[in-house]
């Protein structure tokens, strides 16, 4: 017995000491101490031994248990110690790559261009303002110089909401058609003099093909200040073109009719597949259409609160999705919104 005894002592001593886990000292507990362990059945075996051995071996045997116990515990203590110093001292490389070759994604191509078109007029002191989706038919229509039934809103095919609130005493609920809704809201908010953008969501009633999708992004600019006018215009469409299609962009305003600007114009960008020649995409003009655009009318002025006596403005709206389709080549705006990986996460 006394053998057995010295013998547990050292195996475990050993065993303790090259315990190098937790889950392994606890296997090491319980082989001694668990049900049946080592230590647990020695008393068993006391009965067969005379008293004179049970008084030499017993606090023999007891101070060896306590001993293992200890060690145990002590050798847990440690090896938390060496796991926690090993987790604070290394160092991980968070930069590196990772070693699983996972498929990567990557930002959305729209969202990538209007990141890209925030930073261009950030810099140039324009800030963003966002403007309800939904909204009545008065700022997206009305305060814009498009009373119903006037023959301009077969314009924006509009998607209108049934609710009827009995505090809207600002006309019919309406998913905004574009993002002209933004400009009288901001002009009343902010006053004069004021730079804004809106990058944001529009929807409208169409026919869905190619080219039209109920869904769409808008860039709508508003600048209001004391000189403003088309030549500013033209230079903002230039700044703004040549930073996304290249520095050899040409760009030009052409006539043309909204009700809410006065002169109004549309920005051509020289067309980017036969760089002006004339080619099927662009109708053999050599020029593209991007934007509406112009002086704000001395109406839309006054009902943003502000003096056309005093202030002028400029305001366009660019179309980030056709934008794309020209930077990328796509031919289909339905992909945009279509989660085709393939195709959006294939283009650079
Ligand atoms: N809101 C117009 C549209 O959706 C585009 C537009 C035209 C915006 C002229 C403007 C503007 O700010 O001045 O077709």
């Amino acid at each position: 017995m006394e053998n057995k005894i010295l013998e547990i002592h050292s195996k475990y001593l050993e065993k303790i000491k090259q315990a190098n886990s937790l889950a392994l000292l606890d296997e090491i507990f319980l082989s001694l101490f668990g049900k049946n362990g080592e230590i647990t059945l020695i008393p068993k075996d006391f009965g067969k031994l005379t008293k004179d051995e049970v008084v030499r071996i017993s606090p023999q045997f007891n101070q060896i248990k306590v001993e293992l116990e200890q060690l145990i515990e002590q050798r847990r203590e440690e090896v938390r110690e060496e796991k926690y110093s090993k987790l604070t001292s290394d160092t991980i490389d968070i930069t590196k790559e990772a070693q699983i070759d996972l498929p990567k994604g990557q930002i959305h191509p729209i969202t990538q261009l209007e990141h890209e078109v925030v930073e261009l007029f950030s810099k140039i002191g324009f800030q963003q303002y966002q403007a309800p989706h939904i909204d009545t038919d008065n700022y997206n229509f009305e305060l814009l110089n498009i009373p119903a039934g006037h023959p301009a809103r077969d314009l924006w095919d509009t998607l209108y909401l049934e609710e009827k609130f009995d505090n809207l005493d600002e006309g019919k609920l309406l998913l905004r058609t574009h993002t002209s809704n933004a400009q009288v809201r901001l002009m009343r908010e902010a006053g004069a003099p004021v730079r804004m953008m809106i990058i944001d969501r529009c929807f409208r009633y169409e026919n869905l093909d190619a080219r039209h999708e109920h869904t769409l992004e808008q860039f709508e600019l508003v600048y209001v200040d004391k000189t403003v006018n088309m030549a500013n215009l033209q230079y903002l469409s230039e700044y703004f073109l040549k930073a996304i299609f290249g520095k050899e962009t040409r760009v030009r305003l052409r006539p043309k009719y909204y009700p809410f600007v006065e002169p109004g114009a549309g920005v051509d960008g020289e067309c980017l597949f036969c760089k002006g020649k004339g080619c099927k995409i662009c109708g053999g003009t050599g020029w593209l259409e991007l934007a509406g655009a112009g002086m704000i009318h001395p109406q839309v002025l006054r009902n943003g609160g502000i003096n056309p006596n005093e202030y002028t403005g400029i305001a366009w709206g660019f179309g980030p999705e056709r934008m794309a389709m020209l930077k990328y080549e796509i031919s289909d705006i339905r992909v945009f919104k279509s989660g085709d990986l393939k195709a959006l996460g294939g283009i650079k």
